[in-house]
């Protein structure tokens, strides 16, 4: 498999991190191509755990070749406190690692114009951000009134800054937010204008080339299906599109060029932010499965709401991002539940539906409609094979493909690589 792009079937946080980091043994290069530092992945190799925002999880592989793509909206300062980060505990990230001169900035104003924005709004309107200004950074965007961090190389790149700044501190100033101290921000960026110029290249050319050449490419998702600007619970969403098509508008590879499209999803569903969720519980349940799940968001720590697999938003998932195949995670946190539920449709305003809704009006009024299966009872954290796993589990399974359209083709019971099954996904390589 040459492309393959990987994304969250659900409100993200899926473990796109961990199984980024399994699946990028097959890949040489891995590409995100949205989002920005509001995203966390989280990976687990052995004793050590890493937590990335915005370099590729495939950074953890020697050798492997990882690009912020165009459509990423880049914090300058936080990229190099992640790259000294990640650097300071053995990684390499030069010659490696390479930025798109044409992804957007963003400025510390992104992030006060961000919380501004949330301390203002109504109650009904906090949609919950991470604050890390991305909202702001793509608004820039479509206005075309963005810097890039190509223009980090810009031989005026001072007087560039000085004039954005001035007129952002005019918004902030409408905000009532504090505006910002402009040479102090001039300065920071010149700073790390000069650390990150090795970083920023053509990727658009880079990854065409490649792939061109033969090499394969892991495009690596951030947030979730439900999460994206256009298909997601609007707007109860992020500022990009999350779902598949957004790796080839991210990365400027072409629609012909991506050959596979993996989901990735929780045996159970989370939410962090504000937003409808019809499948979340609110009683111990919700919480037992919080706490053994250990469901706190990576980037800003807020505990993530829980509550049973919803095959509505599966499916709908698996039609707008054509997934040919699941990577099923977390199957190990169900492992005490004496039954388990999954939503198979919805009850709305006394009508039975199957289908996504557009409006968040109505989308906040769906019950989900469950069915109850039986729990497996025992742990299958040591389990190794998928024929090895509890038959319940295994029903579990086919139940979950069965109604949302797409086969699994990995199971994960733990965050290490270790703790991975394979199914009947073609892989290069045998072992994780
Ligand atoms: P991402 O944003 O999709 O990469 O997911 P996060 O890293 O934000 O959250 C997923 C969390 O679940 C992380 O703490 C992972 O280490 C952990 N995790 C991933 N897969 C499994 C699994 O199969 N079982 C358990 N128990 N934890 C997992
Ligand atoms: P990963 O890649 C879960 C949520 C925020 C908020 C909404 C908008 O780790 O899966 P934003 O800061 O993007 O404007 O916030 O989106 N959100 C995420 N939730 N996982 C993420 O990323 C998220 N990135 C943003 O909580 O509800
Ligand atoms: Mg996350």
């Amino acid at each position: 498999m040459a492309t393959r792009v990987l994304i969250g079937g659900q409100w993200g946080d899926e473990g796109k991190g961990k199984i980024v980091d399994v699946l990028t043994e097959d890949a040489q290069l891995i590409a995100r191509f949205q989002g920005g530092n509001n995203a966390g992945h989280t990976v687990e190799i052995g004793e050590k755990k890493f937590v990335l925002h915005l370099i590729p999880s495939g950074i953890l592989r020697e050798g492997k070749v990882c690009i912020l793509g165009n459509g990423v909206v880049v914090d300058p300062l936080g990229l190099i406190e992640e790259i000294l980060e990640v650097q300071s505990r053995g990684v390499e990230t030069s010659g490696r690692f390479f930025v798109s001169e044409r992804a957007h900035m963003v400025f510390p104003y992104h992030c006060r114009q961000d919380a501004g924005a949330e301390n203002l709004a109504a109650e009904s309107e906090k949609i919950g951000t991470t604050r890390r200004g991305i909202g702001p950074a793509y608004m820039d965007k479509a206005d075309r009134k963005g810097l890039r961090v190509g223009d980090l190389l810009a031989p005026d790149l001072k007087s560039l800054l000085r004039e954005k700044l001035a007129r952002r501190n005019v918004r902030l100033e409408a905000l009532g937010v504090e505006s910002l101290d402009i040479e102090a921000v001039v300065a920071q960026y010149v700073d790390a204008a000069t650390f990150l110029k090795p970083y920023i290249a053509d990727t658009v050319t880079m990854l065409n080339d490649a792939i061109a050449g033969g090499q394969k490419v892991l495009f690596e998702g951030a947030q979730g299906t439900m999460l994206d600007i256009d298909h997601g619970s609007y707007p109860f969403v992020t500022s990009s599109n999350a779902t598949a098509g957004g790796a080839c508008t991210g990365t400027g590879v072409p629609p012909q060029r991506i050959e596979e499209v993996v989901g990735v999803c929780k045996a159970y569903t989370t939410r962090v932010g504000e937003g409808p969720f019809p499948t979340e519980l609110h009683d111990e349940t919700g919480a037992r499965i919080a706490e053994i799940g250990a469901e706190f968001g990576a980037t800003t720590g807020r505990p993530r709401r829980c509550g049973w697999f919803d095959a509505v938003v599966g499916r709908y998932a698996v039609m707008v991002n054509g997934i040919d195949w699941w990577a099923l995670t977390k199957m190990d946190v169900l492992d005490s539940f004496e039954t388990i539920n999954i939503s198979i449709g919805y009850e709305l305003d006394g009508e039975h539906i199957q289908h996504m809704p557009a409006r968040i009006e109505d989308f906040s009024r769906c019950v989900p409609v469950y069915e109850e299966l039986p729990g497996w009872h025992c742990s299958t954290k040591d389990v190794k094979r998928y024929e090895d796993l509890p038959n319940a589990a295994k029903a579990y399974i086919d139940r979950l493909e069965e109604l949302t359209g797409a086969r699994v083709g990995i199971v994960s019971v733990g965050p290490r690589r270790s703790e991975t099954m394979f199914r009947d996904v073609p892989r290069e390589t045998a072992s994780v």
